[in-house]
């Protein structure tokens, strides 16, 4: 059963919602909800299209007779709903729990507006305290792993990067890379952090989402939280 509060916070999206748009339809349980609030609206002659922003959330929309199309044939898009592992104040983020950062972040980049959907315990002074996902292409796995050691090292950062395992097998992306997850646990610079994980060459590209997000909807005990990127 999908927890309440990231219910909620994905029942307060569709307000967002205009007859018409090309939408982004995010990945994980929260993105989850909000395909099924999306699929009761177009029951009810809501005439939108979406790009999912990985085959688990296709498949869903699929299931659920929510229109799709792609970014070849639509690559502009009106807003993109997605969920999070992290938020805070600035409306950084932190993606990629689900493991679909990339395409996460591609679609949430060919949209004019990207809305976070998230049960308020996501609401974090400083992000790192969740594992920072970072994909990674599959040649050259130990030198990429040592080169972002190295490179956390130099910001002060540290902490375990674990190769993301699906039980015996390693975790392969829609995009077929590996993903290393960083256990930094804090991360004060996340611009920096940034720039420094995409001057790696094996890094496809990390779960840090800045700047990208406009509005939070946050769902806790007494009720939604609107919170607006300044
Ligand atoms: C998927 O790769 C992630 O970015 C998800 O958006 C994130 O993990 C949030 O997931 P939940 O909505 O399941 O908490």
């Amino acid at each position: 059963m999908v927890d309440p509060l990231k219910k909620a916070a994905a029942a307060a999206a569709i307000d967002y919602i205009k007859d018409g748009m090309k939408l982004g339809i995010g990945t994980g349980s929260t993105a989850d909800a909000f395909v099924h609030f999306l699929a009761d609206k177009i029951r009810g002659g809501l005439n939108i299209t979406g790009v999912p922003t990985s085959e688990r959330t296709a498949r869903l929309c699929r299931k659920l007779n929510v229109p799709l199309t792609t970014l070849e044939e639509t690559p502009h898009l009106d807003l993109t709903i997605d969920g999070a592992d992290e938020v805070d104040a600035n409306l950084s983020l932190i993606k990629g729990g689900g493991g679909a950062l990339l395409r996460e972040k591609i679609v949430a980049n060919a949209s004019d507006r990207m809305i976070v959907v998230a049960d308020d315990s996501k609401l974090v002074k400083t992000l790192g305290a969740f594992d920072l996902p970072i994909e990674v292409n599959r040649f050259g796995l130990t030198a990429t792993r040592i080169a972002i050691e190295n490179e956390a090292r130099n910001l002060g950062l540290s902490g375990s990067i674990t190769l993301r395992m699906s039980g015996e097998d390693q975790f392969i992306t829609d995009g077929e890379h590996f993903i290393l997850d960083a256990s930094f646990g804090r991360i004060p610079d996340p611009q920096k952090l940034s720039d420094r994980l995409l001057g790696i060459p094996g890094v496809v590209e990390h779960g840090l989402f800045i700047g990208i997000a406009k509005v939070a909807i946050l769902a806790g005990a007494s009720g939604i939280q609107i919170m607006t990127a300044s």
